[in-house]
């Protein structure tokens, strides 16, 4: 995980770099650290565990700088401590990195250069970066060439995946490999980090960095000069407008987790001409025998499922894999259409089985973020179109994927959508305000309880996983979602007096399932269009869309157990939204 950022810019305030080190919190905020350089003055450097707090905002946007680089994090190698938050540096303080990514073989180089006298600061792998600049680093006067050089000469030492940021006096250089890093330019500035929206955000053209390529940049009192590299050639990058997206900073509610949860009353922006015709097309590759897998991570592979039962209805069979586990299957799969479905288009268990597939496979990426990696690698595209998603925990997205599933059905049965997706709109609002007097009750009972599991049958089993990775996510109740066919097989073991279960949906045998569960002491909260006696708590979904709306009550649910625990829902602890390590 990890976000990174740079400037360079004859304007001296850092504040869009300071300000863009809080929007990448998103990739981890274990600890954060920035850097400012004012040319002719000395670094600034502040560091420190914990988020970047409004006030070090304030006091570090009042210095004036020329060159910053910038790095949240989100720990793999070394504890969260202040001394292995980035930037590290080399012995002399000359060089300066931030990095997303890993070094495989960080513990050879660091006991080389250990044997050749440099002290080591942190725990972590990225220190051996500046040490191996400082050590490699000829000086003959053009700094960006003599970067350059020295870079050549690292990288042969380097085993791993890792994007990266190297700061040396008026220069920086960046290296991406596997890891994001798009770079913008306007006037005077050049603007770098991990989030393309972002860089649209805060330049005029836009470059998203291919794996292998380097930037060299640097400012003087006159000049601020760049140059492309791949191969250790020099080329033109071709750079887009950027397009800005609007900025929903803007947040009246009192989490962020909350208003995703009240934003899904718009699912109509998917609605556009290049999804519709996406979904054209996979409906006839499917209708002509296509073989079809289906993978994703963590909500949006719970977001595949429902894809998969929609399909299962139409008599189409996928495979559907975990991210996490697709690299077992990429000798075997070929000839198929992938769909990938991931919120923020950079998870890297996909990522990596997906630069092998790709050559064999068309992959189709149901994704919320233009211009990600999994958005690049596909020969089809899905855009969400939610808006940017804040909480760690997904909730529109997730919603927005499986409307992309309805869409696909509807356009299977040669159905239209539109007064379904009407009547959706129209019964949203109130539909919350009722459920959220069962859920206060629900929560008040449940808020100590160790446990809590979810059933669902058929097309409900996906949700049932959903709900529970919710609730644990946000309020760490150990939950447990699984099909309630499959209570019988082990999980009725853990039934006793008072044990939570929330049922979804009203086939028979989940209601029976719901009955074995109540003779053993369970309490049964009913989420479903079907009322029965047997529920303790239930809450009524409508009967169109009710897995949408089910999944709202799940979503709710978590949200409001989150709030009597007195726990911040838009970061648990050790999680984050975009998780770009293996
Ligand atoms: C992380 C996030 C989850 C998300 C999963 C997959 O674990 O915390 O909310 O569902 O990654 O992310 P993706 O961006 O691929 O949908």
């Amino acid at each position: 995980m990890c976000g990174i950022i740079a400037r360079i810019s004859k304007d001296l305030s850092p504040i869009k770099t300071l300000k863009g080190l809080k929007f990448l919190e998103y990739r981890g905020y274990d600890s954060y650290g920035v850097l400012l350089h004012k040319l002719g003055s000395d670094e600034v450097v502040s560091k420190n565990i914990s988020e970047l707090s409004e006030f070090e905002l304030d006091r570090l946007s009042k210095f004036e700088s020329n060159v910053e680089i910038g790095h949240t994090r989100w720990a793999t190698h070394g504890g969260v401590t202040k001394e292995n938050a980035h930037p590290h540096w080399s012995c002399d303080k000359k060089f300066y990195v931030v990095m997303n990514g890993i070094i495989e073989n960080y513990l050879d180089i660091k006991s080389d250069l250990k044997n050749c006298g440099v002290e080591f600061n942190s725990e972590t792998d990225t220190e051996v970066l500046p040490h191996l600049f400082s050590k490699y680093f000829k000086d003959t006067g053009n700094v960006e060439n003599d970067l350059l050089l020295t870079s050549k000469r690292v990288f042969e030492d380097l085993k791993g995946e890792f994007s990266f940021v190297v700061k040396y006096e008026n220069c920086i250089l960046a290296y991406k490999n596997i890891n994001p890093i798009a770079i913008g330019v306007c006037d005077d500035e050049l603007f770098l980090c991990s989030d393309s929206g972002l860089v649209q955000n805060n330049s005029d053209k836009f470059y998203v960095l291919n794996d292998g390529e380097v930037l060299v940049s640097s400012i003087s009192e006159n000049n601020i000069s760049s140059h492309f590299y791949c191969d250790f050639k020099e080329f033109s990058p071709e750079f887009k407008e950027s397009v800005k997206s609007e900025c929903d900073d803007e947040n009246s509610f009192p989490t962020y987790m909350e208003k995703e949860i009240y934003d899904q009353k718009n699912l109509r922006s998917i609605i556009t001409s290049e999804n519709l015709s996406s979904i054209k097309y996979l409906k006839n590759a499917l209708r002509n025998g296509r073989k079809l897998v289906l993978t994703a991570a963590g909500t949006s592979y719970h977001a595949a499922y429902v894809m998969h039962y929609e399909l299962l209805k139409h008599g189409i069979m996928s495979s559907i894999i975990l991210a996490s586990e697709l690299q077992n299957y990429t000798k075997v799969i070929s000839d198929s259409i992938i769909v990938v479905l991931s919120q923020s288009g950079e998870t890297a268990d996909l990522i990596y089985p997906l630069r092998e597939l790709r050559d064999s496979n068309e992959i189709f990426t149901i994704t919320n973020t233009a211009n990600s990696t999994l958005a690049r690698f596909a020969n089809r595209i899905i855009l969400l179109n939610c808006g940017r998603e804040v909480s760690v925990a997904s909730t529109k997205a997730f919603s927005a994927q499986v409307f992309v599933s309805h869409l696909l059905n509807y356009e299977l049965c040669g159905k239209e959508i539109n007064d379904d997706l009407t009547f959706y709109e129209n019964e949203f609002d109130r539909f919350i305000g009722n459920c959220l007097n069962i859920l206060d009750d629900v929560c008040e009972k449940f808020y100590s309880a160790p446990d809590c599991f979810f059933i669902g049958r058929n097309e409900f089993h996906p949700f049932a996983l959903e709900g529970s990775l919710k609730l644990k996510e946000v309020s760490y109740i150990h939950a447990e979602g699984f099909a309630g066919g499959e209570l019988k097989h082990g999980t009725l073991a853990l039934i006793t007096d008072g044990v939570p279960v929330v049922v979804l949906g009203n086939c028979d045998e989940i209601v029976s399932n719901a009955i074995e569960i109540k003779t053993r002491g369970g309490v049964l909260i009913g989420v479903s269009s079907v009322e029965n006696e047997v529920y303790d708590y239930f809450v009524k979904v409508p009967e169109v869309f009710e897995d949408i709306f089910g999944t709202i009550v799940l979503q709710l649910l978590a949200l409001k157990m989150a709030e009597r625990l007195g726990l911040n829902p838009d970061k648990p602890r050790n999680l984050a939204k975009s998780v770009t390590v293996k």
